[in-house]
């Protein structure tokens, strides 16, 4: 099943969900070693962009878990970051210093986002913060930042679907593709 009018405007699929499904398998297996003994671990995904691999990462975590979210923005002409981050919603827990942390989000790309939000958790006292991404984009880097857990890395391109977006469209494409240049160029 196709949605062909979003499909239309993908150049091309650089993931298939089956390959999307291995990923979110093996970084589940991960945290579940590496969290094994945590006693409140906090699954904190972040809105909007996370919430199609946040479901999926959940529900293959085996270890007692909980979620949340934030929403924070960052992106201000659809496809380059402002650089300055504002956090929309934030995560209002008294229990914050029991808490192991991992922010779940859908991309890394310049790196501000995930670097503003480790340290504005640690500095909220919370026992510990990881970062767990589905892709990550090294070349664009602008703060240096390393997540923890990693789905896939990829090459400098505007990518949509399985949560992510341009505009607030292609959010519902169940795998990532590339958007066509021409989608948001002459815009
Ligand atoms: P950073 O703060 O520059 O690392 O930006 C991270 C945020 O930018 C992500 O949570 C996404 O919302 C957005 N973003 C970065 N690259 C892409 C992309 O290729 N497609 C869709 N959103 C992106
Ligand atoms: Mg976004």
């Amino acid at each position: 099943m196709t949605k062909s009018v979003l499909d239309r405007d993908i150049e091309r699929v650089l993931l298939t969900q089956e390959e999307i499904q291995r990923v979110t398998t093996r970084i589940a297996a991960q945290i579940d070693r590496d969290f094994r003994s945590s006693k409140r671990l906090l699954l904190l995904g972040i809105l909007k962009g996370s919430v199609v691999f946040m479901g999926d990462l959940m529900k293959k975590v085996t270890v007692p878990v909980e979620i949340d979210f934030m929403k924070v923005s960052s992106y201000s002409d659809g496809t380059e970051s402002s650089g300055r981050i504002n956090i929309l919603l934030d995560l209002n827990r008294a229990d914050l210093t029991e808490c192991d942390i991992i922010i779940v989000e859908d991309i890394i790309d310049s790196g501000r986002t995930l670097s503003y939000l480790v340290e504005y958790l640690r500095l909220g006292g919370a026992k510990s913060v990881h970062t767990c991404t589905l892709l990550d984009k090294p070349s664009r880097r602008v703060v240096a930042f390393t997540p923890d857990y990693v789905g896939y890395e990829i090459p400098d391109e505007f990518v949509v679907g399985y949560g992510l977006d341009y505009a607030e469209q292609y959010r519902t494409l169940p795998y990532i593709g590339i958007l066509k240049p021409d989608v948001y160029k002459n815009k």
